[in-house]
């Protein structure tokens, strides 16, 4: 084992700070941006309804499941699983969720870097007048080019170090707490504004009305994968952030709190994105330009529109911001505490191997568009295979360990913080663990991949 001084180790202050800092990691692009380009292109309302399932089905258990080992054992994911299972091959479910952390980040902060580029065209008006297909072809210039997109991820990839490099209460936990609740209030004022575009209800209806021919396996796949990319669950960033959490938290509480949350800011994004979408004409299967696209037109439309893009892309950067320190935590734990490296020497390694991996998939349209494993350019290839298989896959492992290979009496005591608290909910939880999460998982899976079908 390492020489890590385990009693050294950072908490959370407060409920509040968790929730900050969980919620933090779970509002993101994935949010705002990937959701509705995700949705878009997989059946609009049949998507939403079939994601709604697996949040409170699959999603908040998983969530809860992670939290349980992370506090249980109070490491990073690789030692957690060393320490509740030892001798046993599980810690590599947490190696696979460092593995999946360093794909995530890298086309994460490439995205995240992208809205750096648009703070700048905001402050320089850069989208004054443009029309749909305008912002449109601004979006490809940029995104094909070969300098901007690489220079913006390694600004935001020096953010998140720099904020990681604060620690768990200082750097995590307080930047949090004040950016979360402002990002909160523009995405509403967002949505009012779209709801008022002439043409607003057929995008409303495109979101909310689900067409059940629509469902196929893909769709549930996908809205698997957004589901466990939404809430950050399914790689070990919520077994980090559980072992930083005091033992008086109610663990299912923030669990489901957590989620509604993420829930919540999702539907406010599709809602401030479809109405817009169909009252501008553009297509909703647009994919990853979808959001940089309608939302600068929503913006050509407000009175004031400037200044409104300009907090609006601050606090989406800010969002990422508070996403990508949770993923570059996992490293940095799995670093100081495996590897038993300084905080700084943890952050310096993590960041200088970030540059490799994310600059290549920044440049996916730009200097790298040539290259493609299976078909995809490294963002594409990075994007849906955490998202589809890695995620999945570790969400999978994670309810079949503690619901069938550790004992129940243990994740009892945890989720009841020794007896403290009532967990009526227990025996749902536990059967949902044993079964109806792994069969599902694994169905949707299998069949998503195209090993069986239905
Ligand atoms: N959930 C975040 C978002 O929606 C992204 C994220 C942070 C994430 N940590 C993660 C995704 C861990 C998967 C796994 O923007």
């Amino acid at each position: 084992m390492s020489g890590f001084d385990f009693n050294k180790r950072d908490s959370f202050g407060s409920r509040l700070g968790v929730i900050a800092a969980a919620a933090g990691s779970a509002v993101g692009l994935g949010n705002i941006w990937r959701f509705p380009y995700i949705l878009g292109e997989n059946g609009g309302g049949a998507f939403l309804l079939v994601y709604l399932i697996i949040i409170f089905s699959i999603g908040i258990p998983v969530m809860m499941s992670e939290l349980v080992i992370g506090r249980r054992a109070q490491r990073n994911p690789v030692g957690a699983f060393q320490l509740l299972a030892p001798r046993k091959p599980w810690f590599l479910v947490g190696l696979m969720g460092v593995v999946a952390a360093f794909m995530i980040l890298a086309f994460y902060t490439a995205v995240a870097g992208w809205t750096l580029e648009y703070i700048y065209q905001t402050l320089i008006g850069g989208f004054r007048g443009k029309s749909s297909e305008e912002l449109s072809a601004m979006f490809d210039t940029f995104r094909t080019g070969s300098l901007r997109p690489a220079l913006w991820f390694v600004i935001f990839m020096l953010a998140t170090s720099g904020i990681v490099l604060g620690g768990v209460r200082k750097g995590i936990e307080k930047s949090t707490k004040i950016m979360m609740p402002m990002l909160f209030v523009i995405l509403i004022i967002m949505c009012v504004k779209s709801l008022t575009l002439p043409g607003a209800g057929k995008g409303l209806a495109f979101l909310l009305q689900p067409d059940f021919s629509k469902i196929t396996g893909t769709t549930i796949l996908m809205a698997l994968g957004q589901a466990f990319f939404s809430l950050s669950i399914g790689m070990g960033t919520l077994i980090t952030y559980g072992s930083y959490i005091q033992k008086s938290n109610n663990l299912a509480n923030t669990a489901v709190q957590v989620s509604m949350i993420d829930l919540f800011v999702a539907v406010l994004a599709g809602v401030a994105i479809f109405p817009a979408v169909f009252a501008f004409g553009i297509s909703p299967s647009s994919g990853e330009a979808l959001t940089f696209i309608v939302l600068p037109g929503i913006f050509q439309q407000m009175t004031g529109g400037m200044i409104f893009a300009l907090m609006f892309f601050v606090l989406l950067a800010v969002a990422a911001l508070t996403s990508t320190i949770s993923v570059l935590e996992v490293i940095v734990a799995y670093f100081t505490e495996q590897l038993n490296l300084s905080r700084l020497a943890a952050v310096i390694l993590g960041t200088i191997s970030m540059f490799i991996l994310g600059i290549s998939a920044s440049l996916s349209w730009g200097l790298m568009s040539d290259v493609k494993i299976f078909g995809m350019n490294i963002f594409t290839l990075f994007n849906n295979s955490t998202a589809n298989i890695l995620l999945p896959l570790g969400g999978l492992l994670i309810v079949v360990f503690l619901g069938w290979f550790f004992p129940s009496k243990h994740v009892r005591d945890e989720l009841s913080n020794e007896g403290a608290l009532k967990v009526r909910y227990y025996t749902v939880y536990r059967l949902v663990i044993r079964f109806l999460a792994p069969v599902a998982i694994a169905l949707v899976f299998l069949h998503g991949l195209g090993l069986i079908k239905f």
